[in-house]
């Protein structure tokens, strides 16, 4: 694996390559992001991975500092799952001067987690768009978990006419269903034990929808007491639409093929989110 940490580096390192599939990330790499790792592996002659803690996405109260930069255990990783290039920049290589052009996206980026980390997805969006003009993908792969950001990056994209296919891929799980993320090594033990919590509540509500119902706010107030009542700090639980992220109809009469549900919550200090996926059950009959 070749590692680049300049722009004029990474672009003679992509000449050898016909058809190019990238996957960008902060770094802290664990089994979610190496199985995105194997989705680029398999539609691509290069995969190129980045490295950037992309300081624009974090909000003045959030942990740009204390994010985990393990970059010799990724380094293993990504040369393990057949990685060709990796791109690690420096915040001068990816940011010389202040960055004073920003991508505007769309009001989606103002609700569910952008309501609650105002500037983080035109800080997504800004750095994502600078990464694809460096790598030039084919393909770029983003996982379903951070759903929200996969469906603006994705809109983006074609909005842009950018000639890049983006992919989606599946959540990658701990066994008792907790979503892997990098923030989960900032659980304590006794937090750990508690954060499968917010999948299960999550997947309870899918289940309702599934077996028929459709009182959705009804759904999203119950999953929000669970929570609550087991000490997690909520921020949102959300039943939306599968295209776009919309708010369904209340009473389900838009007859919705794939409904999500989203939640983001607090435990002690560390911010979870997760989302899955329903096929409401008047779609079966
Ligand atoms: O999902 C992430 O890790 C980041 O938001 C991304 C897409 C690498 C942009 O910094």
């Amino acid at each position: 694996m070749e590692i680049c940490h300049t722009a004029a580096e990474l672009s003679e390192r992509l000449a050898a390559y016909r058809k190019v599939a990238f996957v960008p990330t902060m770094g802290n790499l664990h089994r979610g992001h190496l199985s995105l790792m194997q989705i680029a592996r398999e539609r691509a002659d290069g995969v190129v991975a980045s490295i950037f803690v992309n300081r624009l996405q974090f909000g003045p109260n959030e942990d740009f500092d204390r994010y985990p930069r393990t970059i010799e255990q990724d380094r293993a990783g990504l040369e393990a799952e057949g990685v060709n290039v990796l791109f690690a920049p420096d915040e001068q290589e990816m940011y010389p001067t202040p960055q004073v052009y920003r991508v505007q996206p769309p009001p989606l980026a103002t609700e569910l987690e952008g309501a609650f980390r105002p500037g983080f997805f035109d800080g997504v969006c800004t750095v994502v768009l600078k990464l694809f003009n460096l790598v030039q993908p084919d393909i770029a792969v983003f996982g379903k978990k951070d759903r929200q950001q996969l469906k603006i990056v994705r809109g983006m994209a074609q909005q842009f006419n950018m000639p890049i296919q983006i992919v989606a891929a599946e959540t990658v799980r701990a066994d008792d269903g907790l979503a892997l993320s990098s923030r989960n090594g900032y659980l304590t033990a006794d937090e750990r034990r508690e954060a499968p919590r917010l999948y299960r509540t999550l997947r309870w509500i899918a289940d309702g929808i599934a077996a028929g119902r459709t009182d959705y706010a009804n759904l999203e107030v119950a999953g929000r007491a669970e929570l609550a009542r087991h000490g997690w700090n909520v921020d949102y639980i959300a039943v939306r639409h599968g295209l776009g992220l919309r708010i369904p109809h209340p009473e389900g009469f838009d007859h919705p093929n794939l409904l999500i549900v989203l939640g983001a919550a607090k435990l002690g200090a560390t911010r979870l989110i997760d989302n899955v996926d329903v096929v409401p059950k008047h779609n079966e009959d």
